[in-house]
């Protein structure tokens, strides 16, 4: 079953095409991959489908429902979860008080948003920091925040830009194992991720941008050999 449908999404900044006629559809309870190199349009098609930009043309189906140029606590509101590639935390709030305010998208009642937050951040594996202010926190720490507060609207689907974008390589099989444990509840996750042998090992399929456009949709094996992908891409990712 599709979860997610995107056709000839279209949005441009001025004079640059950041997305132009991208079409793929996502199954439910699978990850798709999203890669291309720095400004091929990958976080411009995460804030056109959680509302964050608004699209020019094209249409966007979650869960068969039209949610092209809604607003974004519309879209969270309805199920669809999202990850920043640059953190945005509140610095002065502790990590309970910043995965709380995910947790008011579904829930009202103060001390069950704080049983829930709680229970999240139990599952990110930092309890022991629920007191810390989030400027205290590692930059590990913080995506792992991150990746909670997004947790905590009880998305169905779940946008993660560059997870382990900026963390140190010691860090990063932990957040790899985050994204499975989220991907083992169920939850339909997309990743943008620059990490090829990381997106190989977790996406069942992947969609490649390059310059604003699909060049490329497919399972890892088939993008792995794609012509346009080696070429616009993988020829210049360092794999050792
Ligand atoms: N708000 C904006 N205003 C003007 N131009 C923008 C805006 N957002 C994105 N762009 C431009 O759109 C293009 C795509 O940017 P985008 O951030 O989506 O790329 P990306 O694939 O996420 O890159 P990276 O890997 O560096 O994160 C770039 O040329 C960028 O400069
Ligand atoms: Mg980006």
């Amino acid at each position: 079953m599709k979860i997610l449908t995107v056709e000839n999404l279209s949005r441009a900044f001025g004079g640059i095409k950041a997305n132009e006629d991208i079409s793929f559809e996502v199954e439910k309870g699978k990850v798709l991959g999203v890669i291309g190199p720095n400004g091929a349009g990958k976080s411009t098609l995460f804030d056109l489908i959680t509302g964050y930009t608004k699209p020019d043309n094209g249409k966007i189906l979650f869960e068969n429902k039209n949610i092209f140029g809604l607003k974004p606590d519309k879209i969270s509101g309805l199920g669809v979860g999202r990850t920043f590639q640059k953190l945005k935390p509140f610095a002065d709030q502790t990590l309970l008080e910043n995965v709380m305010i995910g947790a008011f998208v579904k829930e009202n009642n103060i001390k069950k948003a704080r049983n829930d937050a709680l229970e999240i951040i139990e599952f990110v594996d930092l309890i022991e920091k629920r007191h810390h202010f989030a400027r205290e926190l590692s930059t590990g720490q913080r995506k792992r925040l991150e990746m909670a507060r997004a947790m905590a609207i009880k998305p169905k689907l779940l946008l993660m830009d560059e997870v382990t974008g900026g963390v140190d390589q010691k860090t990063i099989p932990g957040l790899v194992e985050l994204i499975k444990k989220m991907r083992n509840l169920g939850v339909t996750i997309i990743t943008i991720e620059h990490n090829i042998n990381i997106i190989m090992e977790i996406s069942d399929s992947i969609l490649a941008l390059d310059q604003g456009k699909k060049i490329a949709f497919g399972s890892p094996k088939e993008i792995q050999n794609n012509k346009k992908v080696i070429d616009a891409y993988l020829g210049t990712v360092d794999d050792a």
